[in-house]
């Protein structure tokens, strides 16, 4: 498969061409890559008017994905989310609904916040503990004044779960909802036989982090439609993603989309299978060896790591002294994330470092369970507009939260924007260490 946009931005570092233009570094400086950072010279394109260079590469990607439209975004999920928001939006109005309210499941990253925030969008929340069924999703339907226009749904999450989208996928369509697929970690569940991606599945819309399970830079990401958003929909979806990013986009990620589109084209798929076989085989020893293993999409290992007596950092730490760097830990478990660039020396080198940790023989202390959602007292959008002021954690109880309080990682908000802090949040905050929030002034 072609790279127009890497093939453009070579040929211009060995042109000789003195730049006077932006970036102010002029294709030299320290890091030594800078030659490659350019900006929409003559040639390279527009990312936002589907253009030249990069309207032929995002024509490869979408031809590479299969679904309507592979849009690329230099500002990760996080703009796709926004721009999924407002092109849903969009469709909800033409179809006469009144586009205020979405329905989301809890687990969300605080990134649809931002979205909802900025699209003037309410929320109707789904307990991410609850089974998502027809019934579950039309009682939330029904206790809302104004009927929800999307479902809003995080899958892959962070911890790997993947939820059932083709049968939520038939409720949205009973319900005339519009399933939009939060799929920053899933990119890469196209390239399973058969595909697993949300879009293949039924979601109306997804957004990919390219970033984290492809080979792209931090930052490329991909806007999927799928055949069920209309033309006239789909024809705002370059506007859209244009609202919520610099107007400055980077080429050293677009080059980096571009060069993924070859490498998806090279044997990915088989690459991927491999992969698969050996993380599998890695899982059913780990399991032997007394670790518990929870179910997670492909790519991901997620070792309940209280199984042997250990807080998800804890474990964490251990391998960090083998030179072994985590994705994630927290009290109870730790992530591992994976793609075949990933040896299977490196692969080897985690085996034996996980298998050489002997049980702690103490009980870890798991976080304290919260079922219940926080009473919400304004919307999302009053919250954040409203003045706000920082206080500690210990003087918040029973204040509004106003910009969304999520330990990082995962950024899956505990206290979201509108929300009062109640006690069970109070003492989220102190496990996690959160020593502050940002509230509602009164
Ligand atoms: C589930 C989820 N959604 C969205 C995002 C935002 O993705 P990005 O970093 O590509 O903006 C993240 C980031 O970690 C995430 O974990």
């Amino acid at each position: 498969m072609n790279t127009p946009v890497i093939d453009f931005v070579k040929e211009y570092t060995k042109s000789g061409f003195s730049r006077f233009h932006m970036p102010g570094h002029k294709g030299k400086g320290v890091l030594g890559f800078e030659g490659f950072d350019i900006t929409e010279i003559k040639g390279a394109g527009n990312v936002f008017c589907g253009e030249g260079i990069i309207a032929e590469s995002e024509q490869n990607a979408t031809s590479l994905f299969g679904f309507k439209s592979t849009l690329y975004c230099t500002e990760g999920s996080t703009q796709c989310i926004k721009a999924m928001l407002y092109l849903a939006r969009q469709a909800a109005l033409k179809a006469g609904n009144c586009g205020k309210r979405v329905l989301a499941v809890r687990n969300i990253h605080k990134a649809f916040v931002f979205g909802c925030f900025q699209n003037d969008i309410d929320v109707s929340w789904l307990n991410a503990d609850c089974n998502i069924t027809y019934d579950s999703i039309k009682n939330a339907c029904d206790l809302t004044c104004d009927k929800p226009f999307a479902l809003y749904v995080t899958s892959p999450d962070y911890y790997g779960k993947v939820l059932n989208i083709p049968e939520i996928a038939k409720i949205c369509e009973k319900l005339n909802l519009y399933l939009l697929v939060d799929n920053a970690h899933g990119a890469y569940l196209r390239f399973l036989s058969p595909s697993k991606h949300p879009v293949s599945l039924g979601a109306f819309m997804s957004a990919d982090s390219a970033h984290k399970t492809l080979p792209v830079l931090t930052g490329g990401a991909y806007l999927q439609l799928s055949d069920k958003v209309p033309e006239d929909i789909a024809n705002k979806a370059k506007a859209s993603l244009s609202l919520f990013c610099s107007t400055s986009p980077s080429y050293l990620i677009l080059q980096s989309l571009d060069g993924c589109n070859a490498y998806l084209a090279d044997g990915y798929g088989k690459k991927l299978e491999l992969l698969i076989q050996e993380l599998d085989n890695l899982k059913e020893k780990l399991k032997r060896e007394g670790w518990e293993i929870s179910r997670s999409d492909p790519l991901r290992l997620v070792i309940k790591s209280v199984s042997k007596g250990y807080t998800g950092y804890e474990l964490a730490e251990l391998l960090e002294k083998q030179r072994i760097q985590c994705e994630f830990g927290d009290f109870e478990n730790l992530v591992l994330m994976f793609t075949p660039e990933n040896t299977y020396v490196e692969l080897n080198k985690l085996e034996k470092a996980i298998t050489a940790v002997p049980p702690s023989g103490r009980t870890a202390n798991p976080l304290p369970k919260v079922k219940n959602l926080p009473k919400r007292v304004l919307s999302v959008r009053q919250a954040i507009s409203s003045e706000s002021e920082c206080v500690e954690a210990e003087k918040a109880l029973g204040r509004i939260c106003a910009i969304p309080l999520s330990p990082f990682p995962p950024e899956v908000p505990i206290a979201v924007s509108g929300e009062e802090i109640d006690k069970n949040i109070i003492s989220l905050m102190k496990a996690y260490g959160i020593k502050s929030v940002w509230v509602v002034k009164e």
